[in-house]
C-alpha cells in the first residue's frame, strides 16, 4: 500500500499515521518530522528550512521533494509507505507521480482527513510533543499519564514552536491556498478517499480502515 495522508494542520495525519504504520507495518515518512530533525541536528537542510518552518511557510519544493525521493529509494519502502505532510502543493504531487511512475511503482491512495475548522485550532494549541522520542500528546484529548512527561521515555514534553496561535493561523491559510488544490489533483485521478476526521481517535481509525477496505487485525 502506497498511502498519502492529506489534511489541514491538526487534522490528525501524525496521530492516525502512527496507528496505520503499526497496523500495516509500513514505513511512515513525515516531512515535518524530517525537517525538524534536520533543524535539531543543524544540518545544511535544517538551516535552510528553519526560517520557513518557524513562520509556517512551505519549505521550497526542491528541498522537500529531494528529501522525499531520497527516502523513497531506501529498500524499506518497496513494500509500501505512508507519506505524512507530502505532497503539500500540486507541484509536489506531480513530482511524486512522476517519480513513482518512472520507478515502476504504481500510484498512491490519497486519504483526506476532513476536520471541522474549530477543532483544528483546539487540537494544535493543546498539542505537546516529546523532544526526544517525538511522541505526541494533547493536554485534554490525549493527556500523558504523568502531567508534562512523555509516556514512552519520561522526557519533559514541549510545545512545537510553530504551534502558537499566530503561526497556526498562517499555516491554515497556507494550507487553504497551497494544499487544498492537491485534493482536486487526486480526485481528478480517482485516487482520493475522504474520511470524516472528527470524533475520537479509535472511531476515526475504524473509518480509515473501512475506506481502505481493511478490517482491524
Ligand atoms: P508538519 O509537521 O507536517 O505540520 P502540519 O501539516 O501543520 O500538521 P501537524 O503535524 O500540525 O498536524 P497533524 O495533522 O499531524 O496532527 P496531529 O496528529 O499531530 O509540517 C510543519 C512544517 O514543515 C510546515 O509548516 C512547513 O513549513 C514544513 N513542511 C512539512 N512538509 C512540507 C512539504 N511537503 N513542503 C513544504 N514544507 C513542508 O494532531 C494534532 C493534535 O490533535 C495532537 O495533539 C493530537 O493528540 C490531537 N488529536 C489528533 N486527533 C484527534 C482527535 N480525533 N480528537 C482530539 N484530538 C486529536
Ligand atoms: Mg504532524
Amino acid at each position: 500500500m502506497q498511502l498519502v495522508l492529506l489534511g489541514a494542520p491538526g487534522a490528525g495525519k501524525g496521530t492516525q499515521g502512527e496507528f496505520l504504520e503499526k497496523e500495516f507495518s509500513l514505513v511512515r515518512i513525515a516531512t515535518g518530522d524530517l525537517l525538524r530533525a534536520a533543524m535539531a541536528e543543524g544540518t545544511e537542510l535544517g538551516h535552510q528550512a528553519k526560517a520557513y518552518v518557524s513562520r509556517g511557510e512551505l519549505v521550497p519544493d526542491e528541498l522537500v521533494t529531494e528529501l522525499v525521493k531520497d527516502r523513497l529509494q531506501a529498500p524499506d519502502t518497496t513494500q509500501g509507505f505512508i507519506l505524512d505532510g507530502f505532497p503539500r502543493n500540486v507541484a509536489q504531487a506531480q513530482s511524486l507521480e512522476d517519480f513513482l511512475s518512472a520507478s515502476g511503482r504504481g500510484t498512491v491512495t490519497a486519504l483526506y482527513l476532513e476536520v471541522d475548522q474549530e477543532a483544528l485550532l483546539k487540537r494544535l494549541t493543546g498539542r505537546r510533543v516529546c523532544p526526544k522520542c517525538k511522541a505526541s500528546f494533547h493536554l485534554t484529548n490525549r493527556p500523558p499519564k504523568q502531567e508534562g512527561k512523555c509516556d514512552a521515555c519520561g522526557s519533559q514534553l514541549v510545545q512545537r514552536p510553530d504551534d502558537t496561535e499566530q503561526v497556526i493561523r498562517h499555516r491554515l491559510e497556507v494550507y487553504r491556498r497551497e494544499t487544498e488544490p492537491v485534493l482536486d489533483f487526486y480526485a481528478a485521478r480517482g485516487q482520493l478517499k475522504r474520511v470524516d476526521g472528527n470524533g475520537d481517535l479509535d472511531e476515526i481509525f475504524s473509518r480509515i480502515l473501512k475506506v481502505l477496505g481493511a478490517a482491524k487485525r
